[in-house]
């Protein structure tokens, strides 16, 4: 890629928030209700001979997308995105944690959904090119980061299914504290058995609006039951555990294991479940990619062969499951304790994250 294509020129907001709104936003900023002063924003154009090029990099005040009512997205969810965090450490520096498997993973995302792919660095600058002009922004409380969310959409105007000739990559950013609100607790999660995510060939490996959008009635079926998340299954394979609508799952044995499903082409590779393994290969835990099935979750904690069950995500970090609720049983308690490796390895990652535990495998990333 070309230098100029890594310049981003600035149009800065006439109507910033004041100092004082920013700071009642960042007194209580919730998650996803805040966006901040800009956006960065990139824009493809296919050539003649199909090959394009990503053009008119730019920093633009936060505001409505002009987008024709046949932009293909609108009509063929031709759409994909990503999510990361960027800290504020103590020295005042601004750093993101592993922004490298985001830009891997936005970019496996388009080739499954036929969109371009964007270049790393052309990534890596437009958090750099945000962050920059909207540091104000990263909140300082013990638990909050500044969300990033890079997007890329379909904007050319036509009707008729093939992949769009003009796209749009995108970066907002908003600022976020706990992502299920209050203070950290067991979440009870609810067992979809009526509604699948993803299937074989399908694209549940690919972070596409469309997933989330075919997820929401489960959530809905579980918000009714008392559940924050919903847990998928591969029905086709035993039962197979898949992750959650927005989060990977864990399992902690009594003897040590660290247990989470296979990818097996069907569930994302998220960036914590990666550090996650990682960390527990590191801290000599027995750690396993396999295959997990209902049974042997229902019996495990049963049993008491598994102790711990517990969600990781950018999102919400690492949260423990209480409870597994579906219409005919219910797994574990809602009433149930943090686990003890759960919350070790939670304040281990955040630690790293935020700057207080040694960052021992280069995972972050200075913006600012
Ligand atoms: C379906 C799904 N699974 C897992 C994750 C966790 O991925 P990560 O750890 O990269 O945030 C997410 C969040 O991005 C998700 O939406």
């Amino acid at each position: 890629m070309s230098v100029s294509a890594l310049e981003f020129t600035r149009k800065l907001s006439a109507h910033p928030k004041s100092a004082q709104e920013r700071a009642a936003i960042l007194a209580d900023p919730g998650f996803g209700n805040h966006f901040t002063d800009h956006t960065a924003v990139v824009d493809y154009r296919a050539g003649e001979s199909g090959e394009g090029s990503w053009q008119e990099a730019r920093i633009e005040p936060y505001g409505p997308i002009p987008m024709d009512p046949a932009a293909a997205v609108l009509h063929y969810g031709q759409e994909i995105f990503e999510g990361l965090k960027a800290y504020r450490h103590a020295d005042g520096s601004i750093v993101t944690f592993r922004p490298e498997a985001n830009a891997a993973r936005l970019n496996a995302s388009a080739r499954r959904l036929a969109l371009p792919e964007l270049p790393e660095e052309l990534f890596l600058e437009s958090l750099r090119q945000l962050v920059d002009v909207d540091r104000d922004w990263v909140p300082t409380g013990d638990g909050e980061a500044l969300y990033l969310r890079p997007f890329m959409i379909a904007t050319e105007a036509f009707l008729g299914v093939r992949p769009a000739r003009e796209v749009s990559y995108r970066v907002i950013a908003s600022p976020a504290g706990n992502y299920f609100g209050g203070e950290l607790k067991p979440v009870s999660i609810w067992l979809s058995t009526k509604y699948a995510r993803a299937g074989r060939g399908g694209t549940g490996e690919a972070k596409c609006g469309g997933n989330y959008a075919a997820s929401l009635i489960a959530q809905m079926e579980g918000e009714a039951h008392g559940c924050k998340q919903v847990l998928f299954l591969d029905e086709a394979n035993d039962n197979a555990v898949e992750e959650l609508g927005g989060m990977n799952v864990f399992f902690v044995f009594k003897d040590g294991r660290l247990v989470t499903p296979a990818l097996s082409g069907t569930i994302l590779h998220g960036v914590t479940r990666s550090s996650v393994l990682q960390l527990g290969r590191d801290r000599g835990l027995d750690v396993q990619e396999r295959k997990i099935t209902l049974n042997e979750w229902r019996d495990g904690v049963a049993s008491g062969d598994i102790t711990e069950v517990f969600a990781c995500g950018t999102a919400a970090v690492i949260t423990p499951i209480g409870e597994l609720k579906s219409e005919d049983f219910t797994v574990g308690s809602p009433d149930a304790a943090a686990g003890e490796v759960t919350m070790s390895i939670r304040e281990q990652l955040l630690g790293i994250q935020t700057g207080t535990v040694e960052d021992t495998h280069g995972w972050l990333t200075r913006l600012a």
